[in-house]
C-alpha cells in the first residue's frame, strides 16, 4: 500500500518524522487556514509544504491487526450490530483489519435494560458469537455511564434503590460474558471539571444518586463479577495541550491515585482520543508522554480505546483532508505509543460508511466526512496508511 502522491525518498523518512514532531501542528494549521477562508498567507509556506511533503509510505499488505500484533498490541474497532449483520462485505473487512470487537451501543443500558426489572442480551450476544467465531478479543463497553440510560432510569432510580440498581446491574452484565471479555470499560467519562463539582466529578445521575463513591464500587463489584477481565476508567478531552484538557488530565490522574492508593482494582486508563484534525495543531507529545508515564508510574496500562479524527471543519477538497487527518492519526498514534504501557489501539468505527460521527459532526458544506482508516467503499485511505507505519514503528511489547 502506498501513498502515490508521495515525493519524498525513503532515507529522508526519518527526518521527516523528526520535524513534523515538532512542526506538524503548524503544518496542519497552515493546510487549514486556506479551508476556513483565513489568509494562507498568515503560515509559512514552507510549514505548508511540509504538511504537503510527509510520506505515508507503507511496506507491505498486512492488516492494522496483524501489523499491531507483531508489536504485542491489539486492534480492533468498535462497531454497531447491524454493520456487522447487514453489510457482509463490511462484515469481511471488519474481521481482515480487527483482532478486537467492542460493541459501539450494544453494551449500553439503553440496549441491555428494556424495565428496571429485566435483561436483553440477544443482541449483545450476537456480538460476542461474532467475535467468538471470528477469534476477535471482545471489549465491554460499558458499565456506568451518565449517558444511553433507557428512559425509565429518571423515573424508577431513586437514592434508596441506586446502589442495589448499580451493583445488580454489574453483577448481572458482567457476570454473563465472565471470561469471555478482555477488558471492560467500567466507568465512563466520570470527570468534567468545568461542571465545577469537587474533585473535578462529573454531575452525572450516579454522582447525584451516590455520591463519588459509586465509581469505586463499580469496580470492586466488575472485578468480583468477571475477575479475568482488565478494568478500565474511560474518558474523553485528556489530547490537546489546552487548559481545559490539562484540567482534565489532572482531574483524572488524581482519581486514578485515589482509586489505587485505595486497593481498587482498575487496571487501565482508557484514551478515548476523539481528535480533531482542526484543532490538532494543540498537540503536545512531550505534554502527553509526560501525562500517560504518571499514569504508567501507577501501575496502570493504557488504550486508546475510540480513536477518530473529525473532519467537520478541514478543506472540502479530499486529498487535503485526508492528509490533514492521517497527519493527526500519525502525531498522535507516534506520540502515545513511545509509551510502553499503551497496549491497544482502537478506532470508533473501521470505515467512513459508518462512523457516529455522521450525525454528531457532520459538515456544513454537506460533504461526507472521513474520519477513520478506510473509505466508504472499503478502501484504505491515507489515515490507514499512517495508523500502518505507526505500528510498524512502534517497538515491542
Ligand atoms: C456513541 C455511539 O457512537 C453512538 O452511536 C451512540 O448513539 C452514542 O454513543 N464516547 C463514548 C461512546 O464513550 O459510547 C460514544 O458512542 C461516543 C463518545
Amino acid at each position: 500500500m502506498t501513498d502515490s502522491k508521495s515525493t519524498s525518498r525513503p532515507n529522508k523518512r526519518l527526518l521527516y518524522r523528526r520535524d513534523l514532531l515538532r512542526f506538524g501542528a503548524g503544518a496542519i494549521a497552515g493546510a487549514g487556514a486556506v479551508a476556513l477562508g483565513r489568509s494562507p498567507q498568515k503560515s509559512s509556506q514552507a510549514e505548508t509544504q511540509l504538511a504537503d511533503s510527509r510520506s505515508f509510505d507503507v511496506e507491505g499488505d498486512r492488516s492494522l491487526g496483524a501489523r499491531a500484533a507483531a508489536k504485542g498490541i491489539l486492534y480492533g474497532a468498535a462497531v454497531r450490530r447491524s454493520n456487522l449483520f447487514e453489510d457482509t462485505a463490511f462484515a469481511a473487512r471488519f474481521v481482515q483489519e480487527c483482532r478486537m470487537l467492542v460493541p459501539e451501543r450494544a453494551m449500553k443500558w439503553q440496549a441491555l435494560r428494556p424495565s428496571l426489572d429485566k435483561f436483553d442480551f440477544e443482541g449483545a450476544d450476537q456480538l460476542v458469537d461474532f467475535a467468538t467465531q471470528h477469534d476477535l478479543k471482545l471489549r465491554g463497553h460499558t458499565l456506568v455511564w451518565h449517558q444511553s440510560l433507557p428512559d425509565w432510569f429518571a423515573e424508577q432510580v431513586t437514592r434508596q434503590n441506586a446502589e442495589q440498581v448499580l451493583v445488580n446491574h454489574i453483577q448481572t452484565v458482567a457476570g454473563h460474558y465472565a471470561g469471555k471479555m478482555q477488558s471492560w470499560d467500567v466507568v465512563n467519562e466520570a470527570i468534567q471539571p468545568k461542571e465545577g463539582k469537587p474533585d473535578g466529578f462529573r454531575n452525572s445521575p450516579w454522582l447525584q444518586l451516590l455520591g463519588q463513591d459509586y465509581v469505586e464500587l463499580a469496580f470492586r463489584v466488575a472485578a468480583e463479577a468477571d475477575p479475568d477481565a482488565m478494568l478500565l476508567y474511560n474518558d474523553y478531552s485528556l489530547d490537546y495541550d489546552t487548559a481545559e484538557d490539562e484540567t482534565k488530565r489532572n482531574a483524572v490522574l488524581r482519581l486514578l491515585e485515589r482509586l489505587k492508593s485505595r486497593g481498587v482494582p482498575v487496571h487501565a486508563l482508557g484514551l478515548q482520543a476523539h481528535l480533531d484534525g482542526e484543532e490538532s495543531r494543540q498537540f503536545n507529545p512531550v505534554q502527553m508522554q509526560r501525562f500517560l508515564r504518571e499514569v504508567a508510574d501507577l501501575g496502570l496500562k493504557i488504550f486508546v480505546t475510540e480513536l477518530d479524527v473529525k473532519d467537520q471543519r478541514l478543506p472540502a477538497n479530499i486529498e487535503q483532508r485526508d492528509r490533514i487527518v492521517a497527519a493527526a492519526y500519525e502525531d498522535y498514534l507516534t506520540a502515545v505509543l513511545a509509551e510502553p504501557a499503551v497496549t491497544a489501539v482502537l478506532t470508533w468505527g473501521l470505515s467512513d460508511r459508518y462512523s457516529w460521527l455522521s450525525d454528531v459532526r457532520p459538515r456544513d458544506d454537506g460533504l461526507p466526512i472521513r474520519p477513520l482508516p478506510l473509505d466508504a467503499d472499503l478502501q484504505p485511505k491515507l489515515a490507514w496508511n499512517a495508523i500502518a507505519r505507526v505500528f510498524d514503528q512502534a517497538a515491542q511489547r
